[in-house]
């Protein structure tokens, strides 16, 4: 071997070896749903501390910068904010609430895809990565980011499965147990639940191919025009071709339910070991005679927006409790001067309260972070849902009694103080509680290295297209067994009419002969 040989195999070996080590990762939001990112972006910080090249294009860049995580900022003005109010889908019946979402998610799209920033980056050729990470939440178009880098994609899923994303990637979406979230039920329906969950099924697939799927084909087609781009296959071949989707769920807190080897449930990667409290926050907590409760809405139900009245019943149930309360409320002005025993902020260390053990109750408005944080902190709960996934997360936190429900609509002063006071009178929830933290624990591998082993395993398989089921390439027909169906019922009804032909034949001559006879 000549020296010039033996340094190409050595650099080969080590490139090779680097490649294995570290990746070029790219992670693609561009939509602006802030409790989508904040779930997954500790995943993308451990994925960068652990020596991977993250460039991530949000709208939502680090506010201290981190090494190898490089933020592709997204500029995003309030204007286009106040064009979506996601409380709006409140009001939704469960039959308009997916229509009216894809409707939001291809106004934001519009807006925001366009944009300099985003169209520099979506043409440029100066990037190139080994695996491309995308939001599956009504942004579809982001899969041809697959096919521009010529990587495997990831799915990041910030919920339970639809029937609609579950149809790309082959997971079953059985109506009569698998459960849409727009149903609103646990997954023990009842027959009107049931024809609630098949309903909204059925017409979900049907408007994705008619109204939908166009309508993102239309956002790909106008908007991610890099070079190469006339080479792209159909955007649901794209779909199909996902190595591995990542979960923000998990049946601690869920619905156990069948997966393909390729979907993981990672649920609780923003979940932390609480810290010990400190200053303000540890001095109330520690002086609460009767305990503490935490009273937070997340990030996406802005409580200054909710009706005066709303308002009103919160501030007089607080006033009436002996507990101590932290109240997270975003608004400056408050229509009353509340007592003593009241902390409002604009920020808590959530982490760290929710795990004081004189922290007895969290009210919350469902989301699924905040349910997490709870079951891992064995902390019942008093859920007022609004929208989304929430009062599904509400409905099964109820089941695994672990809390109560109060739905915004038949919210006033006794409905909300007597789902309190059940809850921390009655031990049963926090008993319940335990028993959830104890099984959201349980697992041979934490959330984090979870979702980091398989992302990684992707990188080193170059793909994972061995793990696809090869139910996604069967349409409707084959997938029902209509055709078969057809072929067994065709077949037994004319074999029973051939039948009775005969049979009616020979009665005939055999009475015809014993007419003969006699
Ligand atoms: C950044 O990535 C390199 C490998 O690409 C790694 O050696 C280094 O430790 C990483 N830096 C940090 C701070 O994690
Ligand atoms: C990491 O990614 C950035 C792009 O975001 C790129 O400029 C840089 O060269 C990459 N670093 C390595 C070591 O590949
Ligand atoms: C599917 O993904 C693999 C990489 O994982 C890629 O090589 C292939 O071209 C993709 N096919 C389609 C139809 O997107
Ligand atoms: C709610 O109360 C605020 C002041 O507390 C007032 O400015 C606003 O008009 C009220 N809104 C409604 C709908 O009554």
């Amino acid at each position: 071997m000549n020296n010039y040989n033996f340094i190409v195999w050595i650099f080969k070996f080590l490139t090779l070896f680097t490649a294995s080590q570290s990746a070029n990762i790219l992670v693609f939001a561009p939509m602006p749903f802030k409790s989508h990112f904040r779930g997954f972006q500790p995943l993308f910080k451990e994925l960068a501390s652990r020596g991977h090249n993250l460039t991530v294009v949000s709208t939502f860049p680090l506010k201290t910068p981190q090494p190898n995580y490089t933020d592709i900022p997204i500029s995003i003005d309030e204007n286009i904010l106040k064009g979506v109010d996601p409380m709006e889908l409140a009001s939704h019946g469960f039959l308009t609430v997916v229509p009216s979402l894809w409707k939001m998610s291809t106004f934001l799209a519009k807006k925001i895809i366009p944009k300099p920033e985003m169209q520099n980056f979506i043409l440029s050729q100066d990037y190139e990565f080994d695996l491309v990470m995308v939001f599956s939440f009504c942004q579809e178009y982001s899969i041809t980011l697959g096919h521009k880098y010529k990587v495997p994609v990831i799915n990041l899923g910030v919920s339970t499965l639809w029937p609609s994303n579950s149809k790309w990637i082959g997971e079953p979406s059985t109506f009569s147990y698998i459960l849409d979230q727009r149903t609103g039920a646990t997954d023990q329906m009842s027959f009107i639940e049931r024809f609630k969950n098949t309903v909204i099924g059925i017409y979900q697939l049907f408007l994705e191919d008619y109204y939908y799927l166009p309508l993102q084909k239309d956002t790909m087609e106008k908007y991610f025009k890099y070079k190469g781009h006339e080479s792209r296959p159909p955007i649901e071949d794209m779909l199909r071709n996902v190595s591995v989707t990542l979960l923000n769920a998990h049946y601690s807190i869920g619905v156990t339910r069948p997966y393909l080897p390729g979907t993981i449930e990672i649920a609780g990667l923003h979940v932390n070991e609480p810290k010990p409290l400190i200053g303000k926050f540890l001095e109330f907590v520690d002086s609460a005679e009767h305990g503490v409760i935490y009273f937070s809405f997340g990030t996406i139900v802005d409580p200054s927006k909710l009706p005066n009245s709303t308002i009103e019943v919160f501030i007089n149930v607080l006033k009436k409790l002996k507990q101590k309360v932290m109240w997270k409320w975003d608004s400056k002005n408050l229509p009353t001067q509340l007592p003593d025993h009241v902390m409002v902020s604009d920020w808590f260390p959530q982490p760290d309260i929710l795990g004081h053990p004189n922290v007895r109750l969290f009210i919350t408005h469902g989301g699924v972070h905040s349910l997490e944080e709870a079951t891992y902190n064995a902390l019942p709960i008093v859920g007022i849902p609004f929208f989304g996934d929430q009062h599904m997360n509400m409905r099964l936190a109820e089941r695994n009694g672990i809390g109560k429900m109060v739905d915004h609509i038949d919210l006033n002063e006794k409905s909300m103080l007597s789902a309190i006071d059940e809850v921390l009178t009655n031990p049963k929830y926090k008993e319940n509680s335990r028993i959830r933290s104890k099984i959201f624990k349980d697992s041979h591998l934490r959330p984090m290295d979870r979702a980091v082993y398989w992302i990684e395993y992707v990188l080193r398989h170059g793909g994972a297209n061995h793990l696809t089921s090869s139910s996604v390439v069967l349409n409707y027909n084959q997938y029902f067994l209509a055709d078969i169906c057809l072929v067994i019922i065709s077949t037994t009804a004319i074999s029973m009419f051939l039948i009775a032909m005969l049979f009616k034949y020979t009665m005939k001559t055999k009475d015809y002969n014993s007419l003969k006879k006699k």
